[in-house]
């Protein structure tokens, strides 16, 4: 057997101010790790309303924008990054639609949130996104290695 560094998919997930102010933290947390996913950090931030303009740019268009953002530099958010194989799609999963009404029950969403305008966490949404959201929330020193072992004659 021999240990190799291996570069495991990763995906950024975040509590909003909701979802702290709920006390769902641990709930949350919770659901990923049972699922078997690996957490490689977490910090609580309250960010600015530049940064959240910034984490939400791709949406700057739309009416809900300046309400959104307001809404996520209201208060502390928990910011992860989940590490494991296929978690950014399973997170999305995990997580539920958009809208609280069309999440099914089982899902985060579906079981804890009512509303879309508060639906208590966010996870990124494909590869591109995931890469470029860690990056703006966290310093490559901030992220855990974890060491992989892989025997010898697996793929
Ligand atoms: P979006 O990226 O479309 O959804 P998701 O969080 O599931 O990736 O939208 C970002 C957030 O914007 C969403 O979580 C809640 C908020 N939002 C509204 O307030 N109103 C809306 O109509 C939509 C589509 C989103």
């Amino acid at each position: 057997q021999e240990a190799h560094a291996a570069q495991m998919e990763q995906t950024f997930i975040a509590i909003k101010p909701d979802g702290v102010q709920r006390g769902l933290i641990s709930e949350i947390v919770s659901r990923f790790e049972r699922k078997g996913f690996k957490l490689v950090a977490i910090k609580v931030v309250v960010p600015s309303k530049e940064f959240a303009q910034k984490h939400y740019h791709d949406l700057k268009e739309r009416p809900f924008f300046n309400g959104l953002c307001d809404f996520l530099s209201s208060g502390p958010v928990i910011a992860m990054v989940w590490e494991g194989e296929g978690v950014i799609k399973y997170g999305r999963k995990l997580i539920g639609a958009t809208d609280p009404q069309k999440s099914e029950p089982g899902t985060i969403r579906g079981d804890l949130a009512v509303v879309v305008g508060r639906n208590i966490i966010h996870g990124s949404d494909g590869p591109e996104t995931a890469k470029d959201e860690i990056n703006l929330w966290f310093k490559p020193e901030d992220l855990h290695q974890f060491r992989y072992l892989i025997k010898s004659g697996m793929s």
